[in-house]
């Protein structure tokens, strides 16, 4: 049948997700799939049901497009799309809300603080130390982060991030390494070790930099990744995610992991981290594609 892939759409990752979208149509063309694009800021809901697709691939990040309202819509309209469903792809695109779940489940997550104007900005440096990160808590490829070395630079900070989110969170830093897991059909592929270089995984180093130095391998212990890999899929399911999923995590010194966040709908361009975790189990782009489609669902 015909597969719809919707990209571009309007929040801050719109760039981001023209680069993956176009990678995903590219891959499913070769396939031989009668695939289309399709992208929600140019055109109306009519419009998408009149394209008559009988699935959907979302490469939108970010609002409007991994928060639930697209899924909506296209649940509304009866066609399978990938990926989590209306409630896990809100909860996940809230990183504050994630957080709630993920403590009350036992998922271990950074220490935080939400700020606003009213927030004692010397008491949060005192809580949680420095550098504290700061973050929009609903937006994705690192937009309006900063990290804050200096208690008198969080103010400037928290006006930053305030600028793409009401809501805004300051969290504590983990001494160690960044990681992260995707999930695919409820498995954990290998994980990723980071190592940018620059001050911390940013847009620049996500998209624009080639010098992050990625590990796969990610050269943590077996036993540590597998245990790892397991809570990752523990977090994926408390959320209530479906398909697939990308989750980010900080492991310390010691071995602890604490989970950032869960992406609903991770990157696939060709910087992308699921696609290179798909490639480590001996998946190549094409393939990796094809198997999220195989996930659609209403
Ligand atoms: N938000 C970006 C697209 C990612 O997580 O890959
Ligand atoms: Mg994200």
């Amino acid at each position: 049948g015909k597969v719809g892939v919707l990209l571009g759409g309007r929040s801050a990752e719109r760039d981001v997700s023209l680069k993956s979208g176009n990678a995903v149509l590219a891959a499913l063309l070769r396939q031989g799939v009668d695939a289309h694009a399709f992208d929600p800021a140019e055109h109306d809901m009519a419009t998408l049901a009149e394209q008559k697709f009988d699935r959907v691939i979302i490469a939108l990040h970010g609002r409007f497009g991994e928060d639930g309202t697209i899924q909506g819509a296209l649940d509304w309209l009866e066609i399978p799309y990938t990926g989590s469903g209306v409630m896990a792809s809100a909860l996940a695109m809230d990183k504050w809300r994630t957080k709630l779940l993920w403590q009350s489940a036992g998922i271990p997550t950074p220490e935080y603080a939400l700020l606003d104007a009213d927030t004692d900005f010397d008491a949060v440096v005192a809580r949680l130390g420095l550098p504290i990160f700061v973050k929009p808590a609903r937006e994705g490829s690192s937009i309006g982060m900063s990290k804050v070395t200096a208690a008198n630079e969080l103010r400037a900070a928290w006006e930053k991030a305030a600028q793409f989110d009401s809501l805004v969170l300051a969290e504590k830093f983990v001494a160690g390494g960044e990681y992260t897991c995707a999930i695919l059909a409820g498995k954990a592929l290998p994980m990723i070790g980071l190592v940018p270089k620059v001050a911390f995984y940013d847009f620049e180093a996500k998209y624009l930099r080639d010098d992050t130095e990625y590990r796969v391998p990610c050269g943590l212990p077996a036993e540590l990744e597998l245990a790892i890999q397991k809570l990752a899929v523990q977090a994926f399911d408390v959320l209530g995610c479906r398909g697939w999923a990308r989750l980010d995590v900080m492991i310390d010194a010691d071995g602890r992991p604490y989970f950032l966040e869960a992406n609903t709908s991770p990157g696939m361009t060709d910087h992308s981290l699921v696609p290179m975790a798909a490639r480590a189990a001996g998946m190549t782009f094409d393939e990796l594609v094809l198997a999220i489609l195989e996930q659609a669902r209403v």
